[in-house]
């Protein structure tokens, strides 16, 4: 199963890959997660990085596709793969064309995560994180059981640097700006399955999980 997650910031990809990867059993591959963890151990890489997602700007395209070229070549992608939040820009998602190529391998779906701008602001300032595992929280619509606090391992829930209002508003702009080349792109390789995300996170799932059966 090699799939593709795409949407704006805040539309569901990190909730619902949670969700795909544990009923599919694929890899997870979020260039998102992998910068914010490059950042945590302070590495060359991290430090690029940083500049750039702290302004909400994208990370420079050579950079992105490196790692994902690196992390595509490990063992574990061989039963398939999720990429959350890669390809961003169309020369990543030529990259990844070619790199699919390289490996004898296709897309199976795009899934595009769809939901209306205006909802997008308050889904990201209300987002908490767990440092230790990464679980996604929101504080009105996906509220962990305990305030504050991890389901899975009790840890306190954090807030992310670039979920500051102002930091929002720049996010928002630029992955705009490139989102319809890319729907685009995919629409016209005939991979692309919209995805109504501004419904109760379960319901998302269930439409995701109907184009998925087929495939497992
Ligand atoms: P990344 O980490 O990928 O962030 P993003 O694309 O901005 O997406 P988010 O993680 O903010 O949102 P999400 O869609 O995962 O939503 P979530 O499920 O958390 O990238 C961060 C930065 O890294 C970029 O800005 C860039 O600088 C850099 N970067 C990464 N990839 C790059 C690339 N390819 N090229 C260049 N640079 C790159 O949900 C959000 C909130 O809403 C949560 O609180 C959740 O609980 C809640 N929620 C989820 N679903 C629902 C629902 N159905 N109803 C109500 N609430 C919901
Ligand atoms: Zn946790």
């Amino acid at each position: 199963m090699n799939l593709i997650l795409m949407g704006l910031p805040g539309a569901g990809k990190g909730t619902q890959a949670e969700k795909i990867v544990e009923k599919y059993q694929i890899p997870h591959i979020s260039t998102g997660d992998m910068f914010r963890s490059a950042i945590k151990e302070g590495t060359d890489l991290g430090k690029k990085a940083k500049e750039f997602m702290d302004q909400g700007e994208l990370v420079p395209d050579e950079v992105t596709i490196g790692i994902v070229r690196e992390r595509l070549s490990k063992d574990d992608c061989v039963k398939g793969f999720l990429l959350d939040g890669f390809p961003r820009t169309i020369a990543q998602a030529d990259a990844l064309e070619n790199l699919l190529a390289d490996m004898d391998r296709k897309l199976d779906y795009v899934l595009h995560v769809n939901v209306p701008k205006e909802q997008l602001i308050d889904r990201l300032t209300g987002r908490r994180i767990c440092p230790t595992c990464g679980a996604t929280y929101h504080v009105e619509y996906n509220p962990p059981k305990q305030e504050g606090l991890c389901d899975k391992d009790g840890a306190s829930l954090i807030q992310r640097e670039d979920d500051q209002p102002e930091t929002v508003k720049k996010r928002l702009e630029v992955n705009i700006e490139q989102a319809q080349p890319l729907i685009d792109f995919y629409q016209d390789k005939g991979y692309l399955a919209t995805i109504d995300g501004a419904q109760d996170i379960n319901d998302v799932f269930e439409n995701i999980d109907e184009k998925l059966k087929d495939l497992a």
